[in-house]
């Protein structure tokens, strides 16, 4: 069974374009459903919530609803343990923010050089409280993060290790489970970036065990909103980010100040129902959450179908510089490929690309750390081109013939 792309190219409307989107790590485009959704939230159900009134009971019921879907999709136990926010970058700051009772002077906590800045920025905001904190640096040889780095940092002082569950730059997928059990061991919690991760795999964080972990569900096919996974004994002892009334026991509320926005939480729905349906192909009669896995492995088959062709084309270059896995048939990367070019400037080849009607991107990707130990400032940052389910092979070849015209 492959991926039917003619269903999955159809429940986009934006991919009928002249352009190919080969930008999907920056922002992928957004399902028809959720569209609808959000419209349908407007034109009916647009009130506050919380009266007794019904249109009030109904738009009460959708935002649950949105936020159970989503529940489903991290494979939480319980809805009560998504919070939603507008965006990774501040659901991760609104965690710092309310993890901050929980630190005393002196307390450690670990981020990586690997990490885009919205799990590292946060973490270094407690040092104003007299929190330590450390880097656990990439490998230069492997790309990859090595627990033995992890463990000469890990003290009995150390109560958090914030890491990403895929680079947005690199794309090789780290071991979450065996990170966070290492990490357990040592008696500290941990908190993943899944932002250009969630896209590509199912995730799974009963499975996993993890404290804390977030994405943005505009990068999943959705609107411009994001989701963060508390562990529901976590989110208990979190300090409450709303008004004084509302105690630590509100959840979620308590991590959503002023409101989570109800349309979006709504409209996201919609990834869910999309995902469902796309595995019910290969899986008749399973429940919502196997159909969702089985969604994964078709896109994971066929990501990695369109990985490989990129992969090898820039493999046999001479003159370029893969960062991360250069091997297209292994599945523990994602289709988010960067490079850069000997003797050539990044911007000038994504300028050259636009001609092309191939939206691709240059830059550090806001991992500033990872691009200056990686030395990308030389070539104004890498190229990447980040791959999607929704590309097709076609459009593969058309991306190859044009780098190379553009390279050559
Ligand atoms: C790996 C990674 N983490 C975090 C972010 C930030 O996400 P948001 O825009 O939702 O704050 C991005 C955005 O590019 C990302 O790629």
């Amino acid at each position: 069974m492959t991926l039917d792309l003619n269903f999955v190219r159809s429940q986009f409307p934006a991919l009928d374009s002249e352009w190919a989107f080969m930008d999907n790590a920056g922002g992928t485009q957004i399902l028809k459903g959720c569209v609808d959704n959000i419209n349908e939230y407007y034109y009916k159900n647009n009130v506050q919530l919380g009266g007794s009134y019904e249109p009030s009971q109904i738009a009460a019921k959708a935002f649950n609803e949105g936020r159970r879907k989503i529940s489903t999709l991290f494979n939480a136990k319980s809805a009560d343990e998504i919070v939603f926010g507008p965006s990774t970058t501040v659901l991760l700051q609104f965690l710092s923010k309310s993890l901050v009772g929980q630190f005393n002077k002196g307390d450690e906590v670990i981020v990586t050089t690997m990490d885009h800045e919205t799990n590292i920025g946060p973490w270094l905001e407690l040092e104003k409280w007299g929190v330590i904190v450390k880097f656990w640096d990439i490998n230069l040889d492997t790309h990859t993060l090595h627990l033995s780095d992890l463990k000469k940092l890990l003290s009995d002082k150390t109560k958090l290790v914030a890491f990403t569950h895929v680079s947005n730059i690199v794309g090789t997928i780290n071991p979450v489970k065996e990170f966070t059990r290492f990490i357990h061991d040592h008696g500290a919690m941990v908190c993943v970036d899944a932002v250009a991760y969630a896209p590509h795999r199912a995730v799974d964080v009963s499975e996993w065990g993890v404290d804390f972990y977030a994405f943005s569900l505009y990068k999943t096919f959705g609107p411009h909103h994001a989701a963060l996974y508390c562990r529901m004994d976590r989110m208990l002892e979190l300090d409450n980010l709303y008004h004084y009334f509302y105690g630590k026991d509100k959840i979620p509320a308590k991590m959503e100040p002023g409101n989570a926005n109800y349309e979006l939480s709504y409209g996201s729905g919609a990834i869910v129902d999309y995902l469902v349906e796309l595995g019910s192909r290969a899986n008749e009669n399973g429940t919502d959450r196997e159909n969702i896995e089985a969604a994964f492995d078709l896109i994971t088959d066929h990501e990695t179908r369109l990985g490989s062709m990129l992969l090898s084309y820039l493999g046999n270059r001479n003159d370029c510089n893969i960062i991360g896995i250069d091997d297209g048939n292994n599945t523990s990367r994602v289709p988010t490929i960067s490079f850069t070019i000997k003797g050539k400037l990044s911007d000038q080849i994504c300028l050259a690309m636009d001609k092309h009607k191939i939206g691709i991107r240059f830059g550090d990707f806001h991992a500033r750390r990872l691009s200056d130990l990686l030395l990308l400032n030389q070539f104004n940052g890498a190229v990447r081109i980040s791959l999607t389910h929704y590309n097709t092979m076609d459009e593969v070849e058309r991306l190859i013939s044009s780098l190379d015209q553009v390279l050559n």
